[in-house]
């Protein structure tokens, strides 16, 4: 610990930071710590969640630096120290799925199918995504930001240290370029870590409705180059249904993405299952979204890639859809990520503590799977487990603190609660 003290000292003076330590002590439980980089959890491996009880943990600026048994704490030197005397300490969430730019809200639709439409029976209507398409080609740039980092900031207080966010309520040249540089404001002001998808492909815009090549033109004639230009994003995402894109349309779609540089992601398998996951493992995409439709070829495309499968729990509640058959895909040996799918139509809610306690309730995954499917898996989904998901040497101080609690079961069984105290994001306490 003090060779690694020295070392960071040295390293924030060559780069005139100015450092700032947090020492937390007497945690009832360190959640999640793994030595060695784990990048992913995968079948009966979900099961195990390494601990350490009575434990500290010590970062400097914006790194894990060293974390053990109280016993073995020697000094208790640091700028802030944190007494967690009843509570425990874990990873922040890494939200994988979100949709959280976005403009305006859609609580009429959701009546709606209180009194009996369908979500798409709405979106037949000209509701659904082109709804919230048209309030954001009406909203200027600089008002999409204020409303999304209302958003951002909410869901960094419920334990969200990583955040994916997809365009796609855009669906104009124009519009998709604004929320993807709102997705890149975002990324550089806000301590959370950004990932930005490109979704010019969520839904086929009014204007384009008899001209269903000509939009996909434009997605890769005129989108795609200038997304490349300004580093709008890193992966590009297809929301692939029936009345959506097809096969072929995603095939097309991905393959383009890939010459710019973006790594693909689908959406498939929320409705109806017709081969998407094949696909999506065929173009090695680093994860394929809802599958709340699974069948066993489903399963068998996915054994051996480097796919993983992402369950959005929150929005089969909200649709009252079914769940992602969590069980199925974990008993097949296979890795499973949780995210929230944060988005106006399909789940207002961007609470990852909400989507772990549902997934345990509803989808049978036992805390242990959900918090590893939230934390290490989600980091996976996003390319970046080497540097979150887990509390391990050298990885980004991302932590959350809960209140006192009895046990780490008793945070998805008390649901609806709010039980954290104390959220930390690259080392800023919030
Ligand atoms: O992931 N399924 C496609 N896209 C979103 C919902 C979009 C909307 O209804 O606005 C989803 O559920
Ligand atoms: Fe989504």
């Amino acid at each position: 610990m003090a060779y690694c003290q020295r070392f960071f000292i040295s390293l924030n003076l060559y780069f005139n930071i100015k450092s700032m330590s947090v020492l937390i002590t007497n945690i009832k439980e360190l959640l999640q710590v793994r030595d060695t980089n784990v990048l992913k959890v995968s079948g009966s491996d979900m099961k195990i969640l390494p601990t350490i009880k009575n434990a500290y943990i010590y970062m400097e600026h914006d790194t894990i630096v060293a974390y053990g048994s109280m016993q073995d704490l020697t000094s208790m030197e640091a700028d802030k120290v944190i007494d967690a005397t009843g509570k425990i300490v874990l990873p922040t969430w890494c939200d994988s799925h979100t949709h959280i730019v976005y403009a305006g809200h859609r609580e009429q639709e959701f009546v709606d199918r209180i009194n009996g439409l369908s979500y798409e029976d709405i979106a037949n209507r000209g509701g659904g995504i082109l709804n919230s398409a048209e309030k954001l080609q009406n909203t200027n740039e600089e008002d999409l930001y204020q409303q999304s980092i209302q958003r951002v900031r909410k869901v960094m207080q419920l334990g969200t240290g990583a955040l994916e966010i997809k365009s796609g309520y855009g669906l104009t040249v124009e519009a998709e370029l604004k929320m993807l540089r709102v997705i890149k404001r975002i990324k550089k002001e806000f301590p959370i870590k950004v990932k930005a998808t490109f979704l010019g492909a969520h839904a086929l815009p009014k204007t384009y409705k008899e001209d269903k090549k000509g939009y996909l033109d434009l997605i890769i004639n005129e989108m795609l180059p200038q997304i490349e230009k300004e580093e709008l994003a890193h992966f590009m995402d297809v929301f692939c249904e029936k009345g959506y894109f097809s096969l072929e349309d995603t095939d097309r779609l991905l393959t383009a993405g890939k010459k710019h540089g973006l790594t693909p992601k689908i959406h498939v398998n929320q409705f109806n299952a017709f081969g998407g996951i094949a696909l999506g493992v065929k173009h090695n995409a680093l994860s394929v979204d809802h599958l709340e439709e699974l069948k066993d070829e489903d399963i068998q495309a996915l054994k051996g890639s480097n796919t993983i499968a992402v369950a959005l729990p929150s929005c089969s509640y909200f649709l009252s859809i079914p769940y992602t058959p969590a069980r199925k895909i974990i008993d097949a040996g296979l890795p499973l990520a949780l995210a929230t799918d944060y988005n106006p139509g399909s789940t207002p809610s961007g609470n990852m503590n909400f989507v772990v306690s549902t997934a345990c309730i509803k989808m049978k995954m036992t805390p242990e799977e959900a918090i590893n499917a939230a934390t290490i898996n989600g980091a996976y989904a996003m390319g970046i487990s080497n540097q979150y998901g887990s509390i391990t040497r050298g990885k980004k101080a991302n932590l959350i603190i809960t209140k006192p609690v009895p046990s780490y079961n008793f945070l998805p069984y008390a649901f609806g609660e709010n039980h954290i105290d104390t959220v930390i994001i690259n080392g800023n306490i919030l």
